[in-house]
């Protein structure tokens, strides 16, 4: 019999410099880099979560571009949404403020059944930090988001943060349909010809 296999399409969001393309890299790659290369529009990587219960869930992660001047793009791309991370940076308070505005701005886009994790990222600059844990979490609590501090730097919490929101995913999914997004046949061969990755715009010094 052939084994389940599911799809599901999780986005990062959150302002620019946050940290949403490091913490896609540390996840997929287990790289990390200082530089701050701005993205432009949008790229995805996919990933192959096995869970404990053997299910596989494959990861369509959409890395976004936090300059406003991107906002419209990117808002094309919140359909079909299963999952979010919404990103701040610890030692940047007004990204930590714009976590309402991306919150409204979901919710305008996506359905309630998606999940949403907030992150405060960048914890191994504790010198610097300005938003302290117990802020997020009521940050998190006031909007009924599940709450992660992490750091793309060392990889602290990066993978629990995705298990987690993978596993909320497909409870929520599979509530609903009984079967959660089941990943096509088709999909699946078109994938295996174009290779893991697939980048849809470019990326560019700031
Ligand atoms: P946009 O593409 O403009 O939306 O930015 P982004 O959110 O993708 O930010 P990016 O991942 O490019 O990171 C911005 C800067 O923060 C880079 O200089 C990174 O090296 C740095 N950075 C990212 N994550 C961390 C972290 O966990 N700790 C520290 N110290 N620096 C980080």
């Amino acid at each position: 019999m052939e084994k389940k296999e599911f799809l599901y399409k999780i986005l990062l969001l959150g302002d620019s410099s946050v940290g949403k393309t490091c913490f896609l890299m540390r996840y997929v790659d287990n790289t990390f880099q200082e530089i701050h290369m701005s993205t432009i529009g949008l790229d995805y990587k996919l990933k192959t979560v096995q869970l404990e219960d053997g299910k596989m869930v494959k990861i369509q992660i959409w890395d976004t571009a936090g300059q406003d001047r991107f906002r419209s793009i990117t808002k094309n791309y919140y359909k079909g949404a299963h999952g979010i991370v919404l990103i701040y940076d610890v030692t940047n308070k007004k990204s930590f403020e714009n976590v309402s505005n991306w919150i409204n701005q979901i919710r305008e886009e996506v359905s309630d059944k998606v999940t949403i994790v907030l992150v405060g990222n960048k914890i191994d600059e504790e010198e610097k930090r300005v938003v302290t844990t117990e802020q997020g979490k009521k940050m998190a609590d006031d909007f009924k988001l599940m709450f992660f501090e992490c750091s793309a730097k060392t990889g602290v919490n990066i993978d629990s943060t995705f298990n987690e929101l993978v596993k909320k995913t497909l409870e929520n999914y599979s509530k609903i349909d009984g079967k959660g997004a089941k990943l096509k046949n088709k999909k699946k061969d078109r994938e295996k010809r174009n290779g893991r990755s697939r980048c849809v715009s470019v990326s560019a010094r700031k």
